[in-house]
């Protein structure tokens, strides 16, 4: 490694070393954003369920699919690759924001549940408890998103 530091520099060889993290970077950091857009749109269909604008039968599903969402970002968040939108402070702060998705997966495994059983109602009443979503987005995402 040394006589190969000298030929090629030690700055060449830094950044060709650094290719292979950046690329695995930037998988981390689509795949986690990926997983927050279906959040979005699981989100969306929960809410037209609720509303009696759609058939409500899928609201246990959707409410499981944000359990299962939160679930997914545990690890998609879990090795620390700052980009997209995400603040470092996540990193910086981990047992806060893991605790913020285990929160809100619990909160959506009651409405699931409730909803199950057929207890609409019941599930609109512990709903509030799933939109935890914005509290988070305000404290570890970069500010002035669209
Ligand atoms: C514990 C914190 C946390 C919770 C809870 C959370 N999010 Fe996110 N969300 C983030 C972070 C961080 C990002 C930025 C990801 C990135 O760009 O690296 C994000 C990004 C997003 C995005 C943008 C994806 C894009 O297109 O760039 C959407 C949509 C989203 N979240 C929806 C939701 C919904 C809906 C919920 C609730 C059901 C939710 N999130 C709960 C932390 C959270």
């Amino acid at each position: 490694m040394k006589t190969f530091v000298t030929l090629l520099g030690a700055t060449a060889v830094a950044a060709m070393l650094s290719v292979p993290a950046l690329a695995d970077d930037k998988a981390t950091i689509d795949y986690r954003i990926n997983i927050m857009k279906a959040m979005g749109a699981q989100a969306a269909g929960l809410g037209a369920a609720m509303q009696g604008k759609v058939p409500n039968d899928n609201i246990g599903l959707h409410a499981r699919s944000i359990a299962l969402g939160m679930k997914q970002s545990m690890k998609a968040f879990e090795s620390k690759a700052v980009g997209g939108t995400s603040k470092g402070e996540i990193w910086d702060n981990w047992k806060d924001f893991s605790d913020r998705l285990a929160k809100l997966e619990a909160a959506a495994v009651v409405v699931a549940d409730l909803a199950d059983k057929g207890d609409k109602a019941g599930a609109q009443a512990k709903i509030r408890d799933m939109l935890t979503c914005k509290s988070c987005h305000d404290v570890y995402r970069v500010p002035d998103q669209k």
